[in-house]
Parts: C-alpha cells; sequence; structure tokens
C-alpha cells in the first residue's frame, strides 16, 4: 500500500511513524512534511496543504491508495471531498462534516439541539447585539470567533470593557479575519482540561486513550496561549466516572447527532473536555487528531493503525477494539524563543542521533527543514516533540526531560512543568 499524508508538523510525524510500523505499508509520502518526517517518507517541501490542485497532482503522479489529511484547515476547507471526486481513498471528514470544528456556533447549536452538555452560550452575527448582550452579562465571560484561527480566537474577558474590547475586535476589526463574522459568548467553567481523541466511521465511535495538553508558554500556566508546549498520557483525571459520563452523554451522542444532521462523520474526533463540578462539558470539538496529543496517544497504541484507518473508511469500526499499552508517555515541546509572537528561525538542530535505536524514545519534528547541505535547521515556533514512554507518568517524564537535553539548537526554549499535574494530583506536587 502506497500512503500519502497531508501536513507538516508534529502530529504528522507521529502519525508517519505509526504507519512506517504497519506492515501494509510499503510507501510513504508526505506534503509538504518536514526534516524529520522525510528520514522515513518521501516529502515534497513545495506542495502546501491548501493548495489542493498540487495534493492531488502529486496524489496522482504517487499513484497512492490512500491519503489522510491531518490538519484542520485542508479538512474545513474540503480537501477530502476534492481526493475524493478525483477518486481516492481518503481519511478524514468530509466538509460537511468537518464543520464540527470549523463552525463554533454550528458545534454549539448541535450540543444545545442534541443535549450534549456544554457551557451556556448565545451566538451573534452583529457587533451590536453582542455589544448590548454583554451589558447584562456575567464576568468573566468567554468569546470565541466562529472560525478558525489558528487556536486563537478564543477571548476571556474578566470585565465589561475587556468584553466590548473583544467583540470589536473579533467583529469589526476582523483581528481573525472571516472567522469573525460570527461569534458565540459563552459562560466562563473551570475545572481540569482533558483530551480524547476518537475514531468514528460515522456511526460507530472507538475512543482512544486520554491526554492533557498545556496551552500556556510558560512554567505555570503563564503567558500566552500556544498550539500545546506539551502533553502526556493518560491522564489522572480521566476517571472512570467520566469516562462512563461522557460514553453515556457525549460521544455516541455527538456521533449521532451528526448522522441526524445528514453530515456523517468519519475520521478523527477530538473531544476537549472540561471537568467541572458538575460533570464533564465540551469545550470544543476538533475534526482530527491533536497536536501535540497524538504524539502522546499513538506510540501507546498496539492496533496497526492502517486497520483502524480502513475499517472508519469503510464503516466496519464495530469490529475492531482499540488496545493501548499499559504505560505513559510525555511529549516536551522544544519551541524557539519568543514563541508564539516572534522568533527567528534557520538555527541549525544538533544531537538527533540520540534518538536513534532507541524504543521508547521519540524526537517528533514540528517544525524544521533540511537545508542545501543536508543540515536540519529549525523552522518554526514549535521545533521539535521531544517524547518518552515509562511504565508509570512519572517515568515517562523524567525520561522526557532528560532527552530534551540530548538535542541543541539557538534560542531552544521549553517548559518544565510538563505533567507537573499529574503530581499535584496525586497531592505531593
Ligand atoms: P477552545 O479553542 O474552545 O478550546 O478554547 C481555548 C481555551 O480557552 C480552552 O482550552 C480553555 O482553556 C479556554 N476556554 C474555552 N471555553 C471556555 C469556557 N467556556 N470557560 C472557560 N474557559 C474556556
Ligand atoms: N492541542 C490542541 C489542538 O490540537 O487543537
Amino acid at each position: 500500500m502506497k500512503v500519502l499524508i497531508v501536513g507538516g508538523g508534529g502530529r504528522e510525524h507521529a502519525i508517519a511513524v505509526s504507519m512506517k510500523k504497519s506492515k501494509r505499508v510499503d510507501a510513504l509520502y508526505c506534503v509538504p512534511g518536514n526534516a524529520g518526517i522525510a528520514r522515513i517518507a518521501e516529502c515534497e517541501p513545495s506542495v502546501k496543504v491548501m493548495d489542493f490542485d498540487k495534493v492531488i497532482a502529486y496524489a496522482r503522479e504517487k499513484e497512492v491508495d490512500l491519503v489522510f489529511v491531518a490538519p484542520d484547515d485542508p479538512l474545513v476547507g474540503g480537501l477530502v471531498d476534492a481526493l475524493e471526486a478525483a477518486g481516492f481513498r481518503v481519511f478524514g471528514p468530509r466538509k460537511d462534516a468537518a464543520i464540527l470544528e470549523g463552525s463554533k456556533a454550528f458545534s454549539k447549536d448541535l450540543m444545545k439541539k442534541y443535549g450534549i452538555p456544554t457551557a451556556a452560550y448565545e451566538t451573534f452575527d452583529a457587533p451590536e447585539k453582542a455589544l448590548s448582550y454583554l451589558e447584562t452579562a456575567k464576568f468573566p465571560i468567554v468569546l470565541k470567533a466562529d472560525g478558525l484561527a489558528l487556536g486563537k480566537g478564543v477571548l476571556i474577558c474578566n470585565t465589561l470593557e475587556e468584553a466590548k474590547a473583544g467583540v470589536r475586535e473579533i467583529m469589526q476589526d476582523k483581528h481573525f479575519g472571516s472567522a469573525g463574522d460570527r461569534m458565540v459568548i459563552e459562560e466562563f467553567i473551570t475545572g481540569p482540561e482533558v483530551s480524547v481523541l476518537s475514531f468514528v466511521d460515522g456511526k460507530t465511535i472507538k475512543i482512544m486513550t486520554s491526554a492533557q495538553d498545556h496551552k500556556r508558554a510558560q512554567d505555570g500556566d503563564q503567558g500566552l496561549n500556544t498550539g500545546g508546549m506539551g502533553t502526556f498520557s493518560p491522564t489522572p483525571f480521566y476517571t472512570e466516572e467520566v469516562d462512563a459520563f461522557c460514553r453515556k452523554y457525549i460521544y455516541q451522542a455527538t456521533v449521532d447527532a451528526m448522522a441526524a444532521e445528514g453530515r456523517e462523520f468519519k475520521g478523527v474526533i477530538f473531544f476537549g473536555l472540561m471537568l467541572t463540578k458538575d460533570g464533564p462539558r465540551v469545550l470544543e470539538f476538533n475534526a482530527r487528531f491533536g497536536d501535540p496529543e497524538t504524539q502522546v496517544v499513538l506510540c501507546r497504541m498496539k492496533n496497526d493503525i492502517m486497520d483502524v484507518i480502513d475499517a472508519c473508511i469503510d464503516g466496519t469500526l464495530d469490529q475492531v477494539e482499540l488496545d493501548f499499552e499499559d504505560n505513559a508517555a510525555v511529549c516536551v515541546v522544544l519551541a524557539s524563543r519568543g514563541y508564539p509572537v516572534s522568533y527567528e528561525k534557520g538555527f541549525e538542530i544538533t544531537g538527533l542521533e540520540h534518538f536513534e535505536g532507541k524504543e521508547d524514545y521519540f524526537c517528533f519534528h514540528a517544525g524544521s527543514r533540511l537545508d542545501d547541505r543536508g543540515r536540519i535547521l529549525t523552522d518554526g515556533g514549535r521545533v521539535l516533540g521531544v517524547t518518552a514512554k515509562g511504565a508509570t507518568l512519572q517515568e515517562a517524564r523524567t525520561k522526557a526531560y532528560s532527552a530534551s537535553e540530548w538535542v541543541s539548537f539557538e534560542n531552544k526554549y521549553m517548559r518544565h512543568d510538563i505533567g507537573r499535574a499529574i503530581e499535584e494530583f496525586q497531592g505531593n506536587a
């Protein structure tokens, strides 16, 4: 089987590593890919994920049997539909289903209509209405641009003034472009946040193991929101009780709701959950694998990923049992100093050879590229996702942090408390 992965970050590297393990994969391709993925797959950096014609032309040239579309933008933009129309077998939701992530107003309305637990909210398509609604609202309050905004379209506002400025930013100044044509104003809720990934075949949903992300740039959850500074899996916050609640009220209900709306969902649904005092609430859905959640989840999956992908496409997921190793994984993101605001790129990365031949260690590349001399250079805000598995979370954490010292590049920056929540949870921080 020849497989093409669309995307070029740490998530795609983790997917590529899983596919490489499959006996059924003969050749692996990735667009645009990165320098890490290029070690196990043929990459074509000139093919960008939003250039659908080029992606299709590349898939034709390589005569691939399957295309896996990983990032949100091409999914929401309809790349799956375009590839299917060109005759390819594709993993990922079609455009009409990827709206689950592409529109916050859609996902909130869906949850309301089908009784899926989420924070109370209102949607607005004009700034005047949003501003007048705020006059009588309770604070803090949460503002969300409707569309995709690189994970930055959420503003938590403590005062009326802040919230009014936020509405203007989103709807009038169009800080997030057309993503702010509509917005959601939502009740502020609190509790630990967990990420749950699942495979879906349109009818059946199978839950992977749980994970937890660290979105803020600095230790102690200080600083700006980022794409994710590190993850661990499983999370002790995801108890049997939480799991039972979510199975009863959230997971299957979401899949059934999409089917009832005529928007059959096939692919991965990522449930962003907040565990409130009153029980789990859905904060957001993503229509794809999470980044960097994938890095700690897939390395623990025992199944051949190609079998699971086939079952999702063919609608036979009910015959698959997902099986995860009884261990833990931690991923520490090595970023460029200054991320997520401004940072320099183009520094040489050294020490990557330390990861070779070590089963429990992975160095997933998020933003790297090869130069003409074959050197690997930093090429993004998030550069590497150093990941380790261990018998326990503590062991995985110790291993990931020691491995984070194996690699060097100028302006290397990381958080030092990825997975600390584990210890806090157990009361010995
Ligand atoms: P989202 O993109 O919807 O996941 O939002 C980004 C982040 O904003 C989440 O990970 C939460 O930390 C926070 N957030 C979103 N919605 C709420 C809410 N209703 N109450 C409190 N925090 C929220
Ligand atoms: N780690 C959060 C996301 O992938 O959206």
